[in-house]
């Protein structure tokens, strides 16, 4: 059954990759009233004040005036989660994130690492391998990700594997990696890109010296599993427990580990 899927998806996938198709994508923009009236008071107290504190600090005005609700809310949560996790303490960082699908929180990653202490440069890469995945308007993952990032200086979204890129960072983001074959199948990729150690290992190569690595996964089975592979690895890490944030409710628990360079 795995394998026939696996067929399935790789033959899919070539012809995603030949056709590369591209269509203009223009996101909506939703009023931002009563973002979170949806929490209890205490919850919608702590989530205002965040907002607030956020807004000035990262500069997010462009984004509240010109995203959808649920983008601005979860370009908000990973400004909270990074807050929680990584200190920026590099000049003019460069910042890789792997995995970046349709990159809709790239204005949240770009906001926290420009106006952290006020960083003059910074440069921020994204990496997808099947960004001509095409979603139900015929937009694909690439046209969403060009929207998102096109007011975003030195931001770039790449086209391609991670394991033949190269390249130096300060901080890398990777969010959700396939860990395991089941999510990876169901999420479309065939089974010649599981190659879930060879990844780990090539990601931690290209940081730089006190460079920082945060890779968030999604449950406790994949959690475990990706300690296999940093142990395997002999890499330098830092588990954490699972991470909520203050704007939004999630299906399943988000686990955060720290690699150090
Ligand atoms: C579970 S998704 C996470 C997507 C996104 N980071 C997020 O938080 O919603 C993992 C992503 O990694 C991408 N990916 C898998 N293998 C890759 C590789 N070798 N190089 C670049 N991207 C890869 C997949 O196509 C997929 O979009």
């Amino acid at each position: 059954m795995k394998s026939l899927k696996s067929f399935y998806n790789e033959i899919d996938f070539f012809f995603r990759k030949q056709i590369k198709f591209s269509r203009k994508f223009s996101g909506k923009n939703e009023l931002k009233n009563n973002l979170f009236d949806n929490l209890p008071p205490q919850k919608r107290r702590i989530a205002e004040d965040k907002e607030g504190l956020y807004l000035k600090k990262y500069r997010l005005d462009y984004l509240k005036q010109n995203s959808a609700r649920r983008n601005y809310l979860e370009n908000l949560a990973i400004i909270e989660l990074l807050e929680n996790y990584i200190q920026v303490d590099k000049d003019s960082p460069k910042i890789l994130d792997i995995g970046s699908k349709n990159w809709f929180y790239a204005s949240g990653q770009y906001h926290f690492f420009r106006y952290n202490n006020f960083k003059k440069e910074i440069r921020l890469d994204g990496i997808e391998i099947d960004a001509y995945r095409v979603y139900s308007d015929f937009c694909t993952r690439r046209d969403y990700a060009l929207y998102y990032t096109k007011t975003l200086k030195n931001c770039r979204y790449i086209t391609g594997d991670l394991l033949k890129h190269s390249g130096e960072y300060d901080y890398i983001i990777w969010f959700f990696p396939f860990v395991t074959q089941y999510p990876l199948l169901e999420w479309g990729l065939p089974l010649s890109v599981f190659k879930p150690r060879e990844m780990l290992r090539h990601a931690a190569g290209m940081l730089n010296p006190g460079g920082k690595m945060l890779i968030v996964n999604q449950d406790e089975n994949e959690y475990s599993a990706q300690q296999g592979l940093l142990e395997q690895l002999h890499l330098d890490y830092t588990r954490h427990n699972s991470f909520k944030n203050s704007f939004l409710e999630y299906e399943h628990g988000r686990y955060v580990t720290v690699v150090r360079s």
